[in-house]
């Protein structure tokens, strides 16, 4: 009556690898559902540790309505040092609870969720943004596992790109990049700086660890460029006054010493913020071009959840997911 299951991240890996157009309108579903108000999704909350200013373990709750409703938080690592010993910056998991009893019934290993639903919403937004899936010239800045996962999702909707140029601090980790943008069918070059990579693109995809902006020169971004602030924290705050902002969700977005937080606390408002991602989809909002356009997703738990439901039940068809029968204690009231 109360079952518990497990999945772990080679099976979360093995169905994401084979369901990412889905996810991506699984993701475009749920932040419609979120603009309808059909999701509680309270402000993230952030452990950190006087120790490791860099490091962070956040809890994103979330409820997403529907029939049956479902609950849950993910609780999520982000250890940027993890990098010097070739581990993942990011570790998950993500608990799903019933919303009859309340029960959990599933735990999910996250990292991979968490990456999947990330690269869902950018690929989802550059194509709103940009207009179409082609690209001319496609710019990375920081070539990890979100920018990798990125460039697979954008892979699985076919996009067209004929150049990608990836930057990062560590000049070997934007060869491998490199090439893993070929090995997609993608030609890849390593650009030295990040002007280098930026200039003459039409989308940019930020996906670094920094911590404070250093991209301060307005001139940075160009009329028209589609820019995925995935990373956050990259863009000053006069770049982020000067471009069409779209944002996940404005309360969520405006926290946390985001780019978009920092312009807010310079500016003195959010005049700035023109649209949600939600109301582009509905067509309520359309960018115009004679801006750079950033998209600023601060990350909503309801996306966890969505994808993580979607990836359980394709877990479970293909017998991916293991059971662990009398998880609980008791479950008759004495
Ligand atoms: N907005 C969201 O919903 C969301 C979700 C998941 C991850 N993220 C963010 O995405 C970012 C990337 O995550 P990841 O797991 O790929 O990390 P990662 O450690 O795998 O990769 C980050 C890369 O950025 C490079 N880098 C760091 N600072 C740089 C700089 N100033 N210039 C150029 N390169 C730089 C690093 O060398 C590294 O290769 C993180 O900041 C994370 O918080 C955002």
């Amino acid at each position: 009556m109360f079952p518990f299951h497990l999945m772990g991240g080679p099976d979360i890996r093995a169905v994401v690898e084979r369901s990412r157009p889905q996810l991506v309108d699984r993701v475009r579903e749920t932040y419609l559902a979120h603009h309808r108000g059909e999701t509680v999704n309270p402000n993230s909350y952030f452990l950190r540790f006087p120790e490791k200013p860099n490091a962070r373990i956040i809890a994103l709750p979330a409820f997403l309505r529907g029939d049956p409703g479902v609950a849950g938080i993910k609780w999520i690592a982000s250890f940027p040092d993890n990098i010097t010993r070739n581990v993942p910056r990011a570790s998950a998991v993500l608990v799903l609870n019933d919303f009859a009893t309340g029960y959990p019934f599933a735990c999910l290993e996250a990292a991979q969720i968490s990456a999947a639903r990330t690269a869902a919403s950018a690929v989802l937004a550059a194509e709103r943004i940009h207009g179409s899936r082609t690209a001319d010239r496609v710019a990375v800045i920081g070539a990890g596992i979100i920018a990798r996962t990125v460039l697979e999702f954008l892979a699985s909707l076919r996009w067209s790109i004929g150049r990608v140029a990836v930057h990062d601090a560590v000049p070997g980790y934007a060869r491998r990049y490199a090439e893993h943008a070929g090995s997609l069918g993608y030609p890849a070059s390593v650009a030295d700086t990040p002007t280098d990579a930026v200039t003459g693109a039409d989308i940019v995809l930020l996906a670094t660890t920094a911590t404070e902006p250093y991209l301060l020169d307005v001139g940075i971004l160009a009329a028209g460029q589609t820019v995925l602030n995935i990373s956050l924290r990259d863009l000053g705050p006069d770049v982020v006054a000067a471009a069409y902002n779209v944002v996940d969700d404005v309360d969520h977005c405006l926290t946390a010493g985001t780019s978009v937080h920092l312009a807010e606390q310079k500016f003195g408002h959010r005049d700035f913020i023109d649209a949600t991602l939600a109301q582009l989809l509905l067509d309520e909002e359309t960018p115009g071009r004679d801006k750079p356009r950033v998209f600023s997703p601060f990350g909503l738990g309801v996306l966890d959840l969505a994808v993580g439901l979607e990836v359980l039940a394709a877990g479970r068809r293909a017998g991916r997911v293991t059971a662990v029968p009398e998880f609980f204690g008791e479950v008759e009231r004495w």
